[in-house]
């Protein structure tokens, strides 16, 4: 279902410079079986694990508006903050040596004994590795920037996710794409369910969806936060995107809507919920998710649809719902999905 070219039909006034990094518009495939099994509306995925750069992933699209400013702005080296699995540092890492900028990551935590998944990227990527210990990552990022300057670097800090005005703009853009290619395919869908957790990508998805008028849920399953708080995070990302790119969106017409009740044990506890939906897909579509967030995600829309929120009969012409994927190979080699164990597992976040 591709074939949209860019430029997409977002309307900005003020349209802000991109780098291009990823391939697109990423796929949007059917979950035949995976939607037969569960009785329910029919679901189709956005293979935003398919955007390239280093194995793929959501954080591309940001950092194409980011690392633009970066080259703006004359920096020669991004430093950026995550847990040791992130898929945002493996791909701002990735983006860096893309395009000849060092690249400086702070990691939550101490240095673990095996370096697996994300992590054994990031330093195969080129960047440089800081432990946060017991300390605040903001603060060891404030200790590495003066550092960087001191010794004559040109630093740009990227916000955790890449999560601000700038970044969002990314999946402002991204909403337009999949409008564009749904309705290419003559297809309505009535709400698109994705992972949501530093705001980011749904604060652009919500001011996407302003800016298209699009009429179904823009709904973010929570990763780690509680509902009040996160909507008030993507809240204000997405008015600072609104004052970066002159969209001309009020706060009333944001859409935002959160469902907190998946959030398990906690950040990166991979419980039954994210066990059962990552195996449920693997199985019946051969697309592996990954446990942090589109596992979690994914077992919240399955939670959904077995309770009736996205019935059939809610539907319109085609009657599918969309889940935002982005599945993140890397991290699932560092977390124990398969097989099955009675007890959580948890790995340094
Ligand atoms: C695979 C994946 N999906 C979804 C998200 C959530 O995006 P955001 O942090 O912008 O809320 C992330 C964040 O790292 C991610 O890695």
């Amino acid at each position: 279902m591709s074939g949209v070219k860019p430029p997409y039909r977002i309307v900005f006034m003020n349209y802000p410079a991109r780098v291009s990094l990823g391939h697109y518009p990423t796929p949007i495939e059917k979950l035949a079986r995976l939607g037969a099994h569960l009785g329910g509306p029919a679901l189709y995925v956005k293979r935003d694990d398919q955007s390239g750069l280093a194995t793929g992933g959501n954080k591309v699209r940001k950092l194409e508006f980011l690392f633009a400013d970066a080259l703006a702005q004359k920096c020669d080296h991004v430093v950026t903050l995550g847990g040791p699995q992130s898929n945002h540092v493996r791909q701002t890492a990735a983006a860096a040596a893309r395009l000849g900028l060092r690249c400086s990551l702070v990691l939550r935590g101490n240095r673990p004994p095996q370096r697996l998944g994300n992590l054994l990227l990031d330093e195969l990527l080129g960047a440089k590795i800081h432990w946060s210990g017991a300390r605040t990552r903001d603060e060891v990022a404030a200790e590495v920037m003066t550092g960087l300057r001191q010794a004559g670097a040109r630093p740009y800090l990227i916000p955790v996710g890449g999560s601000n005005g700038l970044g969002a703009l990314g999946y402002a853009v991204a909403m337009g794409e999949a409008i564009d290619q749904l309705a290419a395919q003559k297809l309505a869908i009535d709400a698109m369910v994705f992972a949501s957790s530093s705001a980011g990508t749904q604060a652009g998805l919500v001011l996407g969806a302003a800016l298209r008028g699009f009429k179904g849920r823009v709904l973010g399953i929570s990763i780690d936060s509680a509902e009040a708080e996160l909507k008030v995070r993507v809240t204000k990302i997405a008015l600072d995107a609104v004052k970066l790119s002159g969209a001309g969106i009020a706060a009333s017409e944001l859409a935002v809507d959160v469902n907190a009740g998946y959030l398990g044990g906690g950040y990166s506890v991979v419980g039954d919920l994210e066990r059962d939906a990552i195996r449920s897909v693997a199985q019946m579509e051969g697309l592996l998710l990954d446990p942090v967030y589109t596992g979690r995600a994914m077992g919240g829309l399955i939670d959904l649809i077995r309770r009736g929120v996205f019935a059939k009969t809610q539907t319109r012409r085609h009657d599918p719902s969309a889940l935002f994927a982005t599945p993140a190979r890397p991290a699932s080699t560092a977390f124990q999905v398969h097989p099955p164990s009675p007890a959580s597992s948890r790995t340094a976040s």
